[in-house]
């Protein structure tokens, strides 16, 4: 497939888009915009990314990985040549600290930052060839997701059924990655095939990622997608109106264990209930390999307006006390399959994933340091 796929597959635009040298911006498409206004943020300092992350301006977990890589850069933006080679290597490891904290899950954040806090360990000669160094390694992981995203939509492809239906939850499509999507790309690449199907978008309270951003790039994309509430999937299940579920992760424990949107669990269950079968797709940045099961996968806990709150409007009453997981975790069993891009991955887990997805050298580094 021709650089140029997203292009070629009429997406709307790039998520996550460094612009100009060592010396350039972070241009994100704001999210939290759409579908309604699609209007870019440009980030100068490390601080306006992680801003950005926080508040779901970019979001999806290979997506606010590279974002976080990009926003390490920007902590040397401007630095004069001859600032002292320690002095930008401590702003950096400083800023790749605070970056780690804007979100706790995605595991793609912290294997992002690591890999440029191994920029850090490495001797350039000076300040500016350590800035291009580490605009490199941004560069690099931005293209290995936007390859993952190619191989596992491919991978997937054949699972897509041709004249049916399929079911997704949240968004981990183009706008949760810098390529064409975790869980979405298999549609991308089927429909490239001429394979005709609908997909049905769970529109994913609190947030609606699945109503406001789904709907929005598939229907970009050509794509037949029916908009259901969360709490409709039950029904079309029963009414044997889909033949397979697709979605993303957000970090993949060693036995298959996965977190991802919260209402996945429940989805995950239903399907094993209907015999439907229930596909994961992951690029290998989502695996972590250093936890043993889904127990120890931090979940991060939002803000109660998000739920109080309806497009400004308080739709419960205000001394109501809400419980706001963003993410749950699918136990392992109840998944079909994980498609990445080394290929679909079937039980048993622990040693499927065991014998293809690469341990990083610095799985233990990445919890030690951050979490
Ligand atoms: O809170 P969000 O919108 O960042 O949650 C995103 C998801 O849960 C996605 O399914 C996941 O990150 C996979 S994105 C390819």
């Amino acid at each position: 497939m021709p650089p140029s796929c997203i292009e070629s597959l009429m997406l709307p635009v790039k998520t996550v888009k460094w612009v100009g040298d060592a010396d350039g911006v972070l241009d994100l498409l704001d999210q939290r915009l759409l579908p309604q206004r699609v209007e870019r943020l440009q980030c100068q300092t490390p601080q306006q990314v992680y801003e950005a992350i926080r508040t779901l301006a970019v979001r999806g977990a290979p997506a606010i990985g590279v974002a976080a890589a990009y926003g390490v850069c920007l902590a040397l933006r401007n630095k004069p040549e001859e600032t002292p080679l320690a002095e930008a290597k401590t702003l950096v490891a400083q800023t790749t600290l605070h970056l780690a904290s804007s979100r706790p899950t995605a595991v793609n954040l912290f294997a992002a930052l690591n890999r440029m806090k191994a920029v850090v360990q490495t001797s350039p000669p000076c300040t500016a060839q350590f800035k291009q160094r580490l605009l490199d390694e941004a560069h690099a992981i931005n293209q290995q997701e936007q390859d993952n995203c190619q191989t596992i939509g491919r991978c997937g492809a054949p699972l897509v059924p041709d004249g049916k239906a399929v079911l997704t939850h949240c968004n981990a499509g183009a706008l949760a990655t810098t390529g064409i999507g975790t869980a979405l790309a298999p549609f991308y690449i089927a429909r490239q095939q001429h394979k005709r199907f609908t997909v049905y978008a769970d529109e994913t309270r609190p947030l609606l990622q699945g109503a406001r951003l789904t709907a929005w790039e598939l229907t970009q994309a050509g794509i037949e997608t029916v908009v259901i509430c969360d709490s409709m999937a039950a029904a079309l299940m029963q009414a044997g109106r889909i033949q397979a579920v697709f979605v993303g992760a957000d970090r993949i424990a060693a036995n298959g264990d996965t977190a991802n949107k919260i209402g996945t669990l429940g989805l995950s269950i239903l399907a094993r209930h209907y015999d439907i079968p229930f596909y994961v797709a992951a690029p290998s940045s989502t695996f972590d390999r250093s936890l043993p099961d889904g127990a120890a996968i931090p979940i991060e806990q939002r803000n109660g307006n998000e739920i109080r709150r309806f497009n400004d409007t308080l739709i419960t009453p205000s001394q109501a006390e809400t419980w706001n997981p963003a993410f749950d975790v699918t136990s392992a069993q109840y998944i079909t399959a994980f498609i990445t891009e080394h290929g679909i991955l079937r039980p048993p887990f622990a040693e499927s994933i065991a014998q293809t997805i690469p341990q990083q050298t610095d799985q233990h580094d990445k919890r030690e340091s951050y979490e």
